[in-house]
């Protein structure tokens, strides 16, 4: 059975150039896209999208990278998606993310590394409604 998983192209991706590229990597590697919005995000929604790292360390930079410039969000669907796109994107820290992995083609840095990806069923419905009202059945 198909199911679903959230991603973002972050700000240093969409403001490279790499929009389109990842997409059609996504596309090519089974994923078929459901849902995409093209969208700035206000401090408010970021800090709502990630309020879950909010004790962490680089809480204060990863909100203010992830309002720097226009993200792309999206909905996915693939059997799997959750788990075949955190392969997909490859590790956090693209020093350490696979070859051929869009973190190892695209990202420069851990806080500069171009996608995002749920890293769960359950967070992957809760990001999808965050972006997509239409999702709120997930
Ligand atoms: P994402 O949520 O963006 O797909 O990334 P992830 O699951 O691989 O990593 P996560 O632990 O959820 O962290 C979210 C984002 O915060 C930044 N980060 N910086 N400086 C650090 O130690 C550190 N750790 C995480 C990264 O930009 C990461 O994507
Ligand atoms: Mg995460």
């Amino acid at each position: 059975m198909s199911n679903i998983t959230f991603t973002m192209i972050k700000p240093d991706a969409v403001a490279n150039g790499h929009t389109g590229k990842i997409i059609d990597q996504i596309i090519q590697s089974g994923f078929k896209i459901v849902a995409m919005k093209y969208i700035h995000l206000s401090n408010d929604m970021a800090g709502a999208f990630y309020a879950v790292h909010k004790e962490r360390s680089f809480f204060n930079e990863l909100v203010g990278f992830m309002t720097s410039g226009p993200i792309v969000a999206a909905v996915l669907e693939k059997d799997n998606a959750v788990v075949d796109f955190r392969k997909l994107i490859g590790a956090t820290d693209p020093s350490k993310a696979d070859a051929g992995t869009i973190r190892n083609l695209y990202a420069k840095s851990i806080d500069a590394n171009a996608i995002h990806g749920s890293d769960s069923d359950e967070n992957a419905a809760i990001e999808a409604s965050f972006f997509f009202s239409a999702f709120e059945r997930f």
